[in-house]
């Protein structure tokens, strides 16, 4: 198969070769990473998440079903596939403890064979979503605008080495003995606040329910892996959030508090670097932000709401709308150079179908100043201009292609456009939410 690079310029790319992927997003998340995760998993026998939390929020269609996923990988969707919840990722028990519930109601088969939660992951607790609204209403209107499901806190208190993780829901008055500690600590910074107190009581209470339900899915993660590797089974690590969320590459401190970059799918499951073989990027046609920090391609407010509007752009999680902006190609080449993008899938091109132009951005300037990369420094960033191409619509809808070559001229002449600005390969183009929505490029012509 072949993926489309510069007009004419072909690199072959199998768009099923699986081995071990990472699958991350690269730009600010919700780039459809469930959605295209959903399309590899059918090659797969593992789908792991390694990072990030229930501030996650991915979205497949199948049929007429839709399925939120926001701690489970996305995998679980497709029968007879292991989903594992690696290491790196916190681990909220009572949403774990719903999440799977829920998806038992719309027909999922949940079981200790098909699920499996790392022993080693830490535990989101309840005041660590206290802590994270309380920060976050502390300041105003320097707020990062996070999903307040208590990540910064939980990995706060994992580097600080004063975490409670999975394995310790499985030792009752253990768990208890640390809870207590916990909970006196952060019941003083509350209070300070002029927050409630957790009770003690109710929260061990309510987490030790959660762990009797989980605790036939707790393993290894690492022994699990290594085995599945040994047996020569094709592993698909899925990121959630996107580079530019990621806690050292990302718009600090706009960012989540972890790694959801390809080096992130390693530490966070215990595979080693040199066993992964490929890294896809998954990107939006267009741009989304949801929460603060700077965004230089956002769209003026009227054509920001049409495209919110036309691409359903409210947060899965929160309900939050999403900012939406033109392609930024200095953020996707960023993201490709930072985790080794092999192929991009490029998804919701339909949403562009009725403009009669399109932007990309290849680079900011700042006064006489130009960049090619994004300023780490966002004083820096905030200044910077777009400095656009502008391309053709194509205006009829491309919802009913399946074929690259049966999508309109201007639209892969956008893709194409796309690629080359990225330095990537595209291997599959989205244009509609459900699984058959998906054209596979095979060539370019
Ligand atoms: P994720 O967090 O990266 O998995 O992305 P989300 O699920 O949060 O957001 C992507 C949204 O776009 C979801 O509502 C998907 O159902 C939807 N979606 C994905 N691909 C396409 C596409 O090609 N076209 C359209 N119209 N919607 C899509
Ligand atoms: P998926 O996996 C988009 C954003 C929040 C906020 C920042 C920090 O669905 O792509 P946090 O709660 O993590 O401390 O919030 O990160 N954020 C996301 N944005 N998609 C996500 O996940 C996100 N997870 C967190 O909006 O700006
Ligand atoms: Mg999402």
């Amino acid at each position: 198969m072949t993926g489309i690079t510069l007009a004419g310029q072909a690199r072959i790319i199998s768009v099923f070769f699986m081995a071990n992927t990472i699958l991350v997003g690269g730009q600010w998340g919700d780039e459809g990473k469930g959605r295209i995760i959903d399309v590899l998993a059918e090659k797969s026998d593992y789908v792991v998440r390694y990072q990030g939390g229930n501030n996650a929020g991915h979205e497949v269609h199948i049929g007429d079903a839709v399925y939120v996923l926001h701690l489970i990988p996305s995998g679980i969707l497709h029968p007879g596939k292991v989903c594992v919840i690696g290491n790196g990722v916190v681990v909220d028990p009572v949403a774990l403890v719903d999440e799977i519930k829920n998806l038992r109601r719309q027909g999922i088969r949940i079981t200790p064979q098909n699920l499996v939660i790392s022993e080693t992951a830490h535990l989101v607790l309840p005041y660590h979503k206290l802590l994270d609204a309380e920060r976050e209403s502390r300041k105003g209107a320097q707020k990062i605008g996070t999903t307040k499901r208590g990540i910064g806190p939980a990995y706060g208190d994992k580097a600080a080495r004063i975490g409670i993780r999975v394995l310790d829901l499985l030792k009752t008055a253990r768990f208890r003995e640390k809870l207590r500690t916990r909970i006196e600590e952060n019941n003083a910074i509350l209070r300070a606040g002029g927050g409630k107190p957790l009770s003690f009581d109710a929260v061990c209470a309510e987490c030790l329910r959660a762990g009797r339900f989980l605790r036939p899915f707790i393993r290894n993660g690492v022994t699990l892996l290594h085995d599945a590797m040994r047996q020569r089974k094709n592993i698909l690590f899925e990121g959630a959030q996107g580079t530019l969320l990621d806690i050292d590459f990302g718009t600090y401190p706009y960012v989540t508090s972890s790694h959801p970059t390809a080096g992130g799918a390693c530490v966070g499951s215990g595979i080693p670097p040199t066993c992964i073989d490929r890294v896809v990027g998954v990107v939006k046609a267009y741009t989304t932000r949801v929460g603060e920090g700077p965004f230089p391609t956002q769209y003026d407010d009227e054509l920001g709401t049409e495209i919110q509007k036309i691409g359903d752009e409210f947060g899965r999680t929160t309900g939050r709308g999403r900012r939406c902006g033109w392609f930024d190609s200095v953020v996707v080449r960023y993201a490709q150079q930072i985790n080794g993008i092999n192929d991009l899938a490029v998804t919701k091109l339909d949403v562009l179908d009725h403009l009669s132009e399109l932007k990309i951005c290849v680079a900011y300037r700042n006064g006489r100043k130009a960049y090619r990369t994004i300023p780490m420094d966002l004083d820096d960033l905030r200044r910077c201009k777009p400095v656009y191409e502008t391309y053709k619509g194509w205006q009829t809808s491309t919802k009913q292609v399946r074929r690259y070559r049966d999508l309109p001229l201007n639209a892969r002449t956008y893709l194409a456009a796309i690629s080359r600005h990225c330095g990537a390969p595209i291997s599959i183009v989205s244009v509609g939410p459900r699984r058959h929505e998906t054209v596979l490029v095979r060539n370019s012509s």
